[in-house]
């Protein structure tokens, strides 16, 4: 079939690669033509681990092409696939106004009969505004349907996460577009639900939800551990254990970022607002998300005492492992904090430093992880990269002033640490 999917961001290029892996002829628009440049010749604008090599065997294929012309891309497809931005607006409600803009120009270009398919993470009832706005603006008497088709892939696992998924949600409003669209995703073995539009918009919002409060309420359990000195990782074994329950998003931490949770869950409050409904339970769950990084404040001072002229080593900036992505990750507001405070900060992240350069002032960024260790009096990891996993514990003891380690990801081993002689603080563990 041929496709086109309209932004080139995660969800886009992402999805845009697999697509053509799966036998279609896809071509990926995006206005930034830098970025467009970039692609053309098979350079990746994000880290993703296995997204590079899926580019280049689909554009060597001739199944995947790039451009930034949109208006050629919508005559040239069956199928749209719009995964533009939907950004926060200051009062967290998404803003829709790229999605309108490629809603009016695909009307503005259709020729022929086109599924226009929202991949985006949008409120309900933007299907129904797009269909609005292409009735509006349609300058050819060509027919249309609009579905939603969200996307549940994860950064840093997204390939794997497109070709596998647990679920294929199809919101259609005909029979013809649902077999359109399970046509498309017949090689992927998935259970199919094919629903209505408003329904399948919500199931995106509800399942971010979701999965926000599972880690808000075992970071609230891991509170209520430190308090009762018991541990969070056997409470959530056993609590996970529980098939109702299950085990996945259950790992304390200094709490979500990323661009997904928490624009959101704040999207989903908002549209809930709107709706009439005050979403009580997901407001508690972003209060205690921004309480996680107090928490892991705390733990510094409580391993250090003053924070004031002492040097923090930090390893870990991304918002999670495997990705270059700094966007609403808990490292900035946890680092902006310290040095409010006075404490100097050395820091390294296998990927994501070049982003956070930009994003964080006065901090020394380092090599590799053993030069942030050397002359720290406190190495506080905050995001779980495998590598930090591995580092030779008796080289990091060695380097720091004093062998402290506060442990916002709960890497390693309390017992290990004490007997390794470091004091060890990580989050709802006894130390
Ligand atoms: C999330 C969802 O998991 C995807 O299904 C969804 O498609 C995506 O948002 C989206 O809407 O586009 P993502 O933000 O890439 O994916 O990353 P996650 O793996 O979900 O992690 C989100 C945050 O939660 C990270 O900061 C991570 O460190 C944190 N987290 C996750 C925890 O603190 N504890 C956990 O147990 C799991």
């Amino acid at each position: 079939m041929k496709l086109s999917v309209i932004g080139c961001g995660y969800v886009g290029l992402v999805s845009g690669a697999c697509l053509a892996a799966l036998g279609n002829e896809v071509i990926c628009v995006d206005i930034d033509k830098r970025k467009i440049a970039l692609l053309k010749k098979q350079k990746m604008p994000i880290y993703e681990p296995g997204l590079e090599a899926l580019v280049r065997e689909n554009c060597r294929k001739r199944r995947l092409s790039f451009t930034s012309d949109l208006k050629s891309a919508v005559s040239g497809s069956d199928v749209i696939f719009i995964a533009v931005g939907t950004p926060p607006r200051p009062n967290g409600e998404a803003d829709l106004s790229f999605i309108e803009n490629v809603a009016r120009t695909i009307a503005e270009e259709m020729d022929s009969f086109k599924i226009i398919v929202e991949k985006s993470t949008v409120p309900v009832e933007t299907g129904e505004w797009i269909k609005k706005t292409v009735e509006r603006y349609a300058k050819k008497s060509a027919k249309f349907e609009v579905a939603s088709n969200p996307e549940f892939l994860r950064e840093g696992t997204a390939v794997k996460d497109f070709m596998n998924p647990d679920r294929i949600i199809l919101g259609v409003e005909s029979k013809r577009a649902e077999e359109v669209l399970r046509e498309i995703y017949r090689p992927l073995k998935a259970p199919v639900v094919a629903t209505d539009i408003r329904s399948a918009e919500i199931i995106k919002h509800a399942s971010n939800s979701f999965l926000a409060t599972k880690i808000s309420f075992i970071n609230a359990i891991s509170t209520i551990c430190d308090a009762a000195k018991a541990d969070v990782d056997q409470v959530a074994l056993g609590v996970g254990l529980d098939k109702r329950i299950g085990p996945g998003f259950l790992n304390a931490g200094i709490g979500f970022g990323g661009f997904c949770f928490p624009k959101d869950l704040a999207a989903f409050i908002r549209i809930s607002e709107k709706l009439g409904y005050n979403f009580e339970l997901l407001k508690a769950v972003e209060k205690i998300n921004q309480e996680q990084k107090q928490v892991f404040l705390k733990k510094i001072e409580q391993a250090i005492w003053n924070v004031s002229s002492k040097t923090i080593g930090v390893l870990g900036l991304s918002f999670k492992p495997n990705t270059d992505d700094m966007r609403f990750a808990p490292s900035l507001d946890i680092l902006q904090a310290l040095q409010a405070q006075g404490a100097k900060i050395k820091a390294f992240d296998p990927h994501a430093m070049p982003k956070a350069k930009a994003l964080l002032k006065d901090v020394m960024f380092c090599k590799d992880s053993y030069s942030v260790c050397r002359g720290s009096d406190c190495l506080a990891i905050l995001t779980e990269w495998e590598d930090f996993r591995k580092m030779d514990l008796k080289k990091v003891k060695s380097l720091l002033n004093q062998p402290v380690i506060v442990d916002g990801r709960n890497i390693y081993d309390p017992k290990e640490m004490r007997a390794l002689g470091f004091r060890y603080f990580s989050m709802g563990r006894p130390s």
